[in-house]
């Protein structure tokens, strides 16, 4: 997938190539990073998509997520430094969310530090609203979490038409009262 944003903005499916990339990004962007195993793990978990974003071919931000049955969560998402404020976590998100929604998701969460109000406002851009606060959940700074929710509306499902056995039973007895 190319998306508008960033020029040359390709997003396409993390591969074990990609790891060493991925980690030095992760590790410049937390205190506590995954690891290079966690990411692998992650490329064999059937429930899981990690993507990578590259820009003139270099890797330059990441999105991992799983779907379970109809909920997904938002695991891991970072961009290289030198690439933030692009549009390129935007893309990863709504190429995700998109994915999400095509296989039946009816919700997506995810945890974020709650001292972090500037990435708690583009989740909520991305749709997404805090629903509860998790106390003490990170650890190098310890911080609460917030727990963010993206809702996605059911599928409109036509209704069959009408038929005599649908009618409420005193409805349908009514003609034998009078
Ligand atoms: C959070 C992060 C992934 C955002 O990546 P990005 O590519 O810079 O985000 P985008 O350019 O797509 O930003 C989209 C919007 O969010 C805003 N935004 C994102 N991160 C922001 C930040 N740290 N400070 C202020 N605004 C921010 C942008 O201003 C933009 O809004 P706008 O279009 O109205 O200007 C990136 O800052 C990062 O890797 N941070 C470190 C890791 C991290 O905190 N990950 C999230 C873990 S929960």
């Amino acid at each position: 997938m190319t998306t508008a944003g960033v020029r040359d903005l390709v997003i396409s499916p993390m591969s074990a190539e990609d790891i060493g990339c991925v980690h030095a990004i992760e590790t410049a962007s937390f205190t506590v990073p995954w690891s290079e195993a966690l990411f692998l793990a992650e490329l064999g978990n059937t429930l899981s998509r990690p993507m990578v974003a590259r820009c003139a071919g270099a890797i330059v931000g990441y999105l991992c997520a799983s779907l379970v049955i109809d909920e997904g969560h938002i695991l891991d998402l970072a961009v290289h430094p030198s690439y933030r404020g692009q549009g390129i976590a935007r893309s990863l998100m709504a190429e995700t969310l998109e994915h999400m929604k095509l296989q039946g998701c009816s919700s997506v969460f995810l945890e974020v530090r709650a001292s972090h109000a500037a990435v708690i406002r583009f989740y909520e851009q991305c749709g997404f609203a805090v629903t509860q606060t998790r106390i003490c959940y990170y650890v190098s700074p310890i911080d609460d979490a917030a727990i963010m929710v993206r809702s996605f509306e059911p599928q409109e499902t036509p209704r069959p038409a009408a038929t005599e056995n649908d009618k409420p039973l005193k409805e349908r007895d009514r003609g034998g009262d009078q």
